[in-house]
């Protein structure tokens, strides 16, 4: 393992070099070269858009690591938000979703997250107040996320203990119901979800495969990661021109200037 760490970081010290040289030498020979993609992904580390096969295998895969979640009360019509970005309540009278209404997952397991807010806290109850306060995680409260069966658009949200979060009004967001039925347009309990931000890295992939199948799925990852070749194709009139072939049967221009 470290080995394998150890040749990554030498290959991309040396990628990058060689693409400095090229750029400084390019841009004395023509100013405006402007340059028109750098991508460097999915030749060193794992990346879901490059290769989201390797995510197919993990239970719940909507729900990785670091998910950004927004949730729109279906009562009140607004977005759930960390007022303030955290510190104190929340509340659910924002009519957009941007930082302070995004919830990062910080995935447990499959079925179970705690929820992190804009300034870092962690969801958790205070009485039956749901608010965002601690910074330590293991003070906030484990979540479920409960999809409606036949659309995963529709979500509650519901505590270790079986209450779940409503929105009772814009300014009073509570857990303190345990008894649910329907999906109904007028129930506080229900939310509409959409995904704010995805990240899928090899955090996420170890996380999401969990302790036994995580080390087989990074061993396979790992040999087919370690023999890229890569060949400086050619460094002339400010066009630098690098192909890494992946041993994943992809080719990408990795700089194009
Ligand atoms: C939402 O409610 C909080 C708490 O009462 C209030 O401070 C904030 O100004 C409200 N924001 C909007 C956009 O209504
Ligand atoms: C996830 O974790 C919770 C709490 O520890 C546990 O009750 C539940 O059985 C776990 N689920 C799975 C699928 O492992
Ligand atoms: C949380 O962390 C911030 C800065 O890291 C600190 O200022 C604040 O006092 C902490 N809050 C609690 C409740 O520990
Ligand atoms: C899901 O099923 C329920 C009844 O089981 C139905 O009322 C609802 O309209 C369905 N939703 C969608 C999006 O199909």
């Amino acid at each position: 393992m470290r080995t394998c760490v150890h040749l990554r970081t030498l290959s991309l010290n040396f990628l990058i070099t060689l693409t400095l040289l090229c750029v400084c030498d390019g841009a004395r020979q023509n100013q405006d070269s402007p340059v028109k993609a750098v991508n460097l992904g999915g030749w060193l580390v794992a990346e879901g858009w490059i290769k989201p096969s390797l995510f197919d295998g993990i239970p719940n895969k909507d729900f990785l690591d670091g998910t950004g979640l927004q949730l729109k009360s279906v009562t009140t019509n607004k977005y759930l938000c960390a007022e303030s970005g955290g510190g104190t309540i929340l509340v659910a009278n924002r009519t957009a979703a941007s930082g302070w209404e995004t919830f990062k997952l910080w995935r447990l397991n499959e079925s179970t997250f705690r929820f992190r807010v804009f300034n870092k806290q962690f969801v958790g109850l205070d009485g039956i107040n749901v608010v965002a306060v601690t910074n330590i995680s293991t003070d906030s409260e484990i979540l479920n996320i409960v999809k409606e069966s036949n659309n995963s658009n529709r979500v509650r949200i519901q505590t270790s203990s079986g209450y779940y979060f409503q929105a009772k009004s814009e300014v009073a967001v509570t857990a303190d119901i345990s008894e649910v039925s329907g999906w109904r347009d007028d129930d506080p309990t229900v939310f509409e979800l959409t995904i704010g931000g995805r990240m899928q890295g090899e955090f996420q992939l170890t996380n999401g495969y969990g302790p036994l199948k995580a080390p087989l799925v990074m061993k396979a990852l790992n040999r087919l990661l370690n023999f890229p070749f890569l060949v400086p194709h050619a460094c002339e009139a400010g066009y630098a021109k690098f192909y890494a072939t992946l041993a994943l049967g992809t080719q990408f221009v990795v700089f194009l200037s």
